[in-house]
This record gives structure tokens, C-alpha cells and sequence, in this order.
């Protein structure tokens, strides 16, 4: 359960996804998905109305929102409509935007079918769009009445985007729970087979603890920067090399305990052991990153204030810390991992 201005949010882990009805209200439910996932699962959804957009981050733009509103419309859908949302965070980000503007809003909540939107994507009641190349730049905080996570809808995903959300899977270990990390190694078979009762306990896990750094910090004022670890140079090298968001992130994180390690936080032996997690799951793809790129992709992080960025770094495996790092020094790491694997 997460509340957050006097919202209450519920996210069910573990619960069977075609069971949605039993969460939906007493309302006309709208379904909002992709086509790939519509192909696989939308024989299940039952009667209900679907509108579905094309699969990935280019859909995540204003001219979807309004084609969506034009098939609402048609639909005759007013404020007494449910959105529900299935599909990864591309179509929750999407589905929770319409539904915070349709009418002025409209209840939503979501199934979310990728690792990323489990582990990390659909908790938080951060949703939007995208603008030209800048992510996530309009958009809304407003929590779904419901999120559920069954982690039987991953056995469908692409190798690489189950790897994606597994990075942020190992992230929340990093910045916020050693044993988590501890728990990943030690299932990582099972966890490679996607083994549903393991993913069940490790997402339920990483679901609370984002849930406790979003209630305690819904705008993102101060701690929940912390979720940022890894996202700077993450989202260089997404930018640079088209990598998909969790790998990047990945080798993010990689630079950032680096940068521990230099500013005398992070002992070596901790950093040698988060490298073989993040090698045992082969997170890391190679990327060309031209430093002349990382001032401007740097310039456009909203953790930036001035010549300095409040860059996200680790003490120790399990407690991140904010540090002010000044601009030029990043760029020092941008060929950190040149050659790695
Ligand atoms: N709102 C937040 O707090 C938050 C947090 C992190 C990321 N995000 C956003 O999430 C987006 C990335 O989400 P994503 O990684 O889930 O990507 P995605 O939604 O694009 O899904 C990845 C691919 O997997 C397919 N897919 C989805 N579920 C499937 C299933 N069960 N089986 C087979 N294929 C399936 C999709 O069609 C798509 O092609 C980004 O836009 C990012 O900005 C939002």
C-alpha cells in the first residue's frame, strides 16, 4: 500500500493477472496496451474496449495522447471511465498521463508486464511523455488505484529487456538493501530460468522499498534521488549508443561505484564484489561515449544545479549517498569501462 497525499496505492505482487476484474471498480474499463503485448495476451482481456498503440519509446509522445483521446471519444468515454493499463512502463507512462488529463482525470491502475515496470516502473505515480529527445519532460504525478505485478507475464519477454529490469532490480539492492543483493546472487540460476516464486519475492521486495522512498518523498525534493544511482552516465550512454534503459543504467552504475571508489567511499573489495554481479548477469554492452556529448546530456539533468551535480554515489553496497560532483570531473570516467568485457 502506498499513500501519498492522501492517496492510497495498492500494489499486488504475485497476483494472477487475469484476475484484474476483481480490482477494477464499477465502471466502464477502457484497456490501454501495445500491439506486442495485445498479440500475446489479448485474448484474455475479456470484453472490455482496448485501444492499442505501437510497441516501444516512440510512442511516448503528446501525438499518441491525442490519438488515444480521439478513440476515447469515439468511444463516448467520459469521467465515470477506468483506464486500465497493460504493457510495460512505455504503456503505464502513457496510460497514466491519459488518464491524468482525459476530462481532467480520470481512476487508473495498472498490470505491469515487463521487469522494469515491475521492479521499478509502476510504482511511484511518476507518468508522461517525451519531447523531441528529452524524456519524461511532460508529464504528471499521480498514483494508479491499483498495480499488479505477476511475474508469469515475464516468461514472454525479450532476453534483453528481462536483463533491463533486472539492473534495477540490482539497483534498489545497491543504493538500499545489501541482503537483497545477497538474495539475488544467491537465486541468480533460478532467477536467469525465471523461476516465478523467486522473481515474486525479490519484486515484492524492491516494490517496497521503492514504495518507502516514494512515500517519504513523492516530488522527488531530496531522498528519492537516491533511485537516480547509475542514471546519469546511464542515460549518456542510452542517449549515445541506443542501448536499452536498464543495460545502460547498468554500466551506469558501474562508472558511479568507480567514482565512489575515487572519492574514498566505496571500499575496492566492495566494488570488486558488485562487479561480478553485474558480469554473472552480463549487464554490460559495449558503447562509444564521446565526452564532448556528456556536458549538454548532463546540462538537461534535472539532479543539476550549476557547474555541479548532486551525483548519486555508494558508501558501501546497500547505502547510496548525494555528493556534489563537479561537471568537469565526470567527463574523466566517460571510457571507465572501454574494453570491459
Ligand atoms: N514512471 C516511472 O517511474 C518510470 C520508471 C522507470 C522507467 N520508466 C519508463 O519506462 C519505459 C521503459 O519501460 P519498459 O522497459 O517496460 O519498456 P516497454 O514498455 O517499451 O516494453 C519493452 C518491450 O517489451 C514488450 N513487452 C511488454 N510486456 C511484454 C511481455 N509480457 N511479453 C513480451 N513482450 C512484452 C513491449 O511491447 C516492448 O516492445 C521508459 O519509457 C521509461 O522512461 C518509467
Amino acid at each position: 500500500l502506498i499513500k501519498t497525499g492522501g492517496h492510497l496505492s495498492e500494489i499486488y505482487v504475485g497476483e494472477k493477472w487475469e484476475n484484474f476484474r476483481n480490482c477494477l471498480p464499477a465502471r466502464n474499463t477502457l484497456i490501454i496496451t501495445d500491439h506486442n503485448v495485445r498479440s500475446i495476451y489479448g485474448s484474455r482481456f475479456g470484453d472490455f474496449p482496448v485501444l492499442s498503440v505501437e510497441p516501444g519509446e516512440s510512442s511516448k509522445r503528446l501525438e499518441t495522447i491525442e490519438m488515444l483521446v480521439t478513440g476515447m471519444l469515439e468511444l463516448g468515454a467520459d469521467r465515470s471511465w477506468f483506464i486500465l493499463a497493460i504493457g510495460g512502463g512505455v504503456v503505464c507512462d502513457i496510460a497514466g498521463f491519459l488518464a491524468s488529463v482525459y476530462m481532467r482525470g480520470l481512476p487508473f491502475g495498472f498490470i505491469s508486464s515487463t521487469m522494469l515496470s515491475q521492479v521499478d516502473a509502476s510504482v511511484g505515480g511518476k507518468n508522461g511523455v517525451n519531447s523531441g529527445t528529452i524524456k519524461n519532460i511532460i508529464g504528471t504525478f499521480n498514483q494508479p488505484d491499483f498495480v499488479i505485478c505477476d511475474p508469469s507475464l515475464l516468461s514472454t519477454l525479450e532476453k534483453d529487456e528481462y536483463l533491463s529490469g533486472l539492473s534495477e532490480l540490482i539497483k534498489m539492492g545497491l543504493i538500499l538493501d545489501k541482503p537483497l543483493l545477497e538474495s539475488v546472487m544467491e537465486n541468480r540460476d533460478k532467477i536467469m530460468a525465471r523461476d516465478t516464486g523467486v522473481l515474486k519475492s525479490l519484486i515484492a521486495r524492491s516494490v517496497k522499498l521503492k514504495a518507502k522512498v516514494v512515500t517519504e518523498d513523492e516530488k522527488e525534493a531530496g531522498k528519492r534521488m537516491i533511485l537516480n544511482f547509475g542514471h546519469t552516465f546511464g542515460h549518456a550512454i542510452e542517449a549515445a549508443s541506443g542501448q536499452k534503459h536498464g543495460l545502460a543504467v547498468a554500466s551506469g552504475m558501474l562508472i558511479a561505484c568507480r567514482i565512489s571508489v575515487q572519492q574514498g567511499l566505496l571500499q575496492a573489495k566492495d566494488h570488486a564484489w558488485i562487479t561480478d554481479i553485474i558480469r554473472y548477469f552480463n549487464l554490460i554492452r559495449p558503447f562509444d561515449l564521446n565526452p564532448s556529448i556528456l556536458p549538454e546530456i548532463i546540462s538537461r539533468d534535472k539532479k543539476k544545479a550549476g557547474k555541479e551535480i548532486n551525483f548519486v554515489l555508494l558508501e558501501k553496497p546497500g547505502k547510496a549517498v548525494i555528493k556534489k560532483i563537479n561537471l568537469s570531473e565526470l567527463s574523466e570516467y566517460h571510457n571507465y569501462l572501454n574494453g570491459w568485457q
